[in-house]
């Protein structure tokens, strides 16, 4: 993408000031680029490429069918439609977490083929050897810790992560172990506010929570849930700021009337 000197983009500089100068950071999902560009021009920070996308895209129950080349298709389109924020990509389950050489040509596939400018990978210790290895080929790497959708079979269900004290002292000690190897933000997931407050505070990178209370330095959504296209999907965390299922319903409902009335097209709207 060409640089444009009038556009301030967003960087993971940005993103590390906004921190610094307690100016909160806004992030949200994208999978296309008719949406990536009605975020970015809304002023959205942080468009998260998400593998939500195998749920809210492709209908699958988990993350877990998402594949690196599907990944890489909505990237690409997400990146076309942007011109000012950030775009981080998640790698996709069974695309990191066999050994770091593997996490690092996955990372390189997403940034050469896509444009985008930063990936997530879900884990503390167990990835952090990947991340290293790819904070030091110069790929920029968030991290993602507490609730962790690509683990679900070994969580079991989706409710609150690290209401116990050994795991929540385990993600804190993830949480300085990702900031030490270098991840420019790390997203907290599904854990209680205290938590997410206290690790917030103890590490000068910024963290974006989704269900972790208001203390993190930024929030995340799902588009699809913040909309309420996914209209099933109501758990407590989540502010849905318009019912698109009931709105796009309604208006594919009047078109179906208006074409079967012969109302649609009328005159004006022939050649
Ligand atoms: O894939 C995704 O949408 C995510 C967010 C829930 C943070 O990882």
């Amino acid at each position: 993408m060409s640089v444009n000197k009038e556009i301030k983009r967003v960087t993971t500089h940005t993103l590390q000031k906004m921190k610094e100068t307690g100016e909160r950071i806004s992030m949200l999902t994208a999978y296309d680029f008719s949406f990536g560009r009605i975020l970015d021009e809304a002023g959205i920070d942080i468009i998260l490429v998400g593998d939500s996308a195998s749920n809210v895209m492709a209908g699958h129950e988990t993350t877990l069918p998402i594949t690196l080349d599907q990944m890489i298709y909505h990237a690409q389109s997400v990146v076309r439609g942007i011109r000012r924020c950030l775009v981080v990509v998640d790698l996709p389950f069974g695309s990191y977490q066999g050994n770091s050489k593997e996490a690092l040509a996955s990372a390189i596939r997403i940034m050469k083929e896509t444009g985008a400018h930063a990936i997530k990978m879900e884990g503390g210790e167990e990835v952090v050897e990947g991340i290293r290895r790819i904070i030091s080929a110069g790929v920029p790497v968030m991290g993602h810790l507490g609730l962790t959708p690509q683990s679900i079979y070994q969580f079991g269900t989706y409710q609150v992560r690290a209401k116990e004290e050994a795991e929540a002292e385990k993600l804190r000690r993830d949480a300085l172990l990702l900031q030490e190897a270098g991840c420019f933000a790390i997203v907290l997931e599904k854990i209680p506010a205290s938590l997410a407050a206290s690790v917030s505070k103890s590490l000068h990178i910024p963290t974006i929570g989704i269900g972790a209370g208001g203390a993190c330095d930024g929030q995340v959504l799902v588009m699809h849930d913040m909309l309420g296209i996914n209209h099933e999907f109501k758990p407590r965390f989540l502010r849905q700021y318009l019912n698109l299922y009931e709105t796009v319903g309604n208006a594919i409902r009047e078109y179906i009337s208006d074409v079967k009335s012969g109302d649609f097209p009328n005159e004006k709207e022939q050649y």
